[in-house]
This record gives structure tokens, C-alpha cells and sequence, in this order.
């Protein structure tokens, strides 16, 4: 008899984020198990836990979900849970790192961007590219052939994200680190750049309008911010594939569908086997429709 299927979901945060846990249900995990404030000290219990109660057939029906508004914490959870695998006895679970949301909305960014414009021969920003979102943005991006531009208040902060990045993708070179500060700076940067993807904080404008309106190159305008005063000016959060002066749009509601689907098929794949491990890239390669 098939057993039932089993997401533990570990989250930094103390309260376990309800958002994930809905989103688990609708992907039609039969239960949830829910742990907050987990440091990499308390993890091995709970993937013991995990991988010792099922023989190994069964293991494909129970998963590990890791999230919490701390990206950087998260990660260190996936690299301490991954230690306390045993495959040599098939004794492993799939996992799944989707902290803040961080790797189903950089997907979703990315996939509305591919659905009119390829990576080769064309050039992609990303403003407030220094986040965890905005990183991801950026890897996916590179993958993709895009030459990526990563914009930041912080040449500084710019730079040793571009470095961190490029050790991820094929083609380091191809990833540039920038900082305009004034209108002409930010002009000249834009030049040639058919792409932009706004990951900044919540509530902040980094790009007006009057700018995007006279950068011509740009084709597609994606913005991630929902919060009001919004990322791009003129973009608005419904925006789906909107034409907005010419250029194509999408704000954060519009990504928002497809970060959905996306983050429920994450979840159903993680029970297509006992090994896969969802990250921003394999993320981006789940097929959703
Ligand atoms: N739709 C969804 O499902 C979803 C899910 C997750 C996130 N989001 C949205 O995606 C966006 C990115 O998320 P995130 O967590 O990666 O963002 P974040 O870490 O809060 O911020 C991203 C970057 O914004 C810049 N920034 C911060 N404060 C700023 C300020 N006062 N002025 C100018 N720039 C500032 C910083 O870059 P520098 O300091 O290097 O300039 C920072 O690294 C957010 O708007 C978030 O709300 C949407």
C-alpha cells in the first residue's frame, strides 16, 4: 500500500511560515510536519527521523522542505542536512530549499523574461541584484546565455556577489557588477541592455520611469516588488505581459501565478524520488505550464 506522503518542513524562523505550509497541502502532501526556529545543531534528529522510520522504497514519500525569511541560515540547514544522508544504504530524502521564496520567484522572474527573449547575444540587469532573490535572478540568467549586469547602491557589495555568483555558472565572465549613481550613469549602463529584473527591497523605486523611458533598448521590465512605492515606476503589480510604452511588463502579482504553480510542482517532484535536491537550478528546470 502506498504510503503517505510526509513534508517536514524546517524553518529558521520561530513560527514555521503558514505560507509554505498551504502551499504544500494544495501541491497535495498528505501530511505536514512543521518545526520552527531549526539551526544546523538541532537538524540531525529530524533527518533521522526522517530517513530511519521508512524502509528505503518507501523513502520517496517523505521529503524535507527548508525555508524561513533567513536565506543565508537556510542554506547552511540544506549543507547540514545533506550530511546526515546515509545513500550508500539508500537510506536518503529529496530536500527542497525555498527560503523567502527566494528560488520559485527568480524562476518565475526568469521563466516570464525567456518567454520572450533568449539568453545568447542578449543582455539582462538586475537592480538590487545583491539580494537573495536578485542573486538568484542573476545565476539563472547567466545559465540562460544572458551577459548579466548586477546593480547595487554598492560597487563594493556588487562586485563580490558577481564573484560568488560566477563560481556557479559556466561563463563567469559574462557576469558584471555595477553601481550607477545618477542618471547618466545609469543611461550609459543601460545601453544595449534588452532586460531588466527589479529584485530590490520591498518598497523602494529603483528605477523611474522617466530612465527605462529613455533607455530604447529595453524590451521586457519585470519588477518583484510589491509593496508600494513599487520597483519600476509604471510597472504595476498586475502587470502580466502588459505593453507598457512599448515595452513588456510584469510585476510581482503577474509573476506571482507562475511562482505558484512552479512552487507546487517543486513540491510534488520532491516525491518522485528519495534523491532529488531542489535548489535555484533545478528549480528552473522543473517544466510547469
Ligand atoms: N512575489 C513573491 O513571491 C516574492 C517572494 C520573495 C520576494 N519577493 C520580493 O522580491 C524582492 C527581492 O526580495 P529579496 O528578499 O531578495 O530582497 P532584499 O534582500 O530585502 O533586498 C534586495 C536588495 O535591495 C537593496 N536595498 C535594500 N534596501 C534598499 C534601499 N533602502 N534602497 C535601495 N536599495 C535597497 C539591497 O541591495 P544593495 O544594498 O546592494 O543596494 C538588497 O540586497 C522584494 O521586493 C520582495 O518583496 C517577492
Amino acid at each position: 500500500m502506498l504510503k503517505r506522503s510526509i513534508l517536514i518542513q524546517l524553518d529558521t524562523d520561530i513560527h514555521p511560515s503558514v505560507f509554505d505550509r498551504v502551499v504544500a497541502v494544495d501541491a497535495g502532501v498528505d501530511e505536514v510536519f512543521s518545526y520552527g526556529g531549526v539551526t544546523p545543531e538541532k537538524l540531525q534528529p529530524a533527518v533521522h527521523g526522517a530517513i530511519f522510520t521508512r524502509g528505503p522504497a518507501d523513502l520517496c514519500r517523505t521529503a524535507i522542505f527548508i525555508g524561513g525569511n533567513d536565506v543565508a541560515k537556510a542554506e547552511e540547514l540544506l549543507v547540514e542536512a545533506k550530511k546526515h544522508m546515509i545513500p550508500a544504504f539508500g537510506l536518503e530524502v529529496s530536500l527542497m530549499l525555498d527560503a523567502n521564496g527566494c528560488n520559485t520567484t527568480a524562476s518565475a522572474a526568469v521563466r516570464s523574461v525567456e518567454k520572450h527573449i533568449s539568453g545568447p547575444g542578449h543582455r539582462a540587469m538586475v537592480l538590487g541584484g545583491t539580494g537573495p532573490v536578485g542573486q538568484r535572478a542573476a545565476l539563472l540568467l547567466a545559465q540562460g546565455g544572458f551577459e548579466v549586469f548586477l546593480a547595487s547602491r554598492s560597487l563594493e557589495r556588487s562586485l563580490a556577489v558577481v564573484q560568488a555568483v560566477g563560481k556557479m555558472t559556466q561563463n563567469p565572465a559574462k557576469i558584471h557588477g555595477i553601481a550607477p549613481n545618477s542618471t547618466a550613469q545609469w543611461l550609459e549602463a543601460l545601453q544595449g541592455v534588452q532586460v531588466v529584473i527589479s529584485t530590490g527591497a520591498a518598497g523602494i523605486c529603483l528605477l523611474p520611469k522617466a530612465i527605462w523611458q529613455a533607455a530604447h533598448d529595453i524590451r521586457v521590465l519585470v519588477d518583484l516588488n510589491a509593496v508600494p512605492p513599487l520597483g519600476i515606476e509604471g510597472v504595476t503589480v498586475l502587470d502580466n505581459g502588459a505593453d507598457r510604452e512599448g515595452r513588456i511588463s510584469y510585476g510581482a502579482l503577474g509573476v506571482g501565478g507562475l511562482k505558484m504553480r512552479l512552487h507546487r510542482k517543486a513540491i510534488q517532484t520532491l516525491f518522485e524520488s528519495n534523491k532529488a535536491i531542489l535548489d535555484a537550478k533545478s528549480i528552473h528546470s522543473i517544466g510547469v505550464s
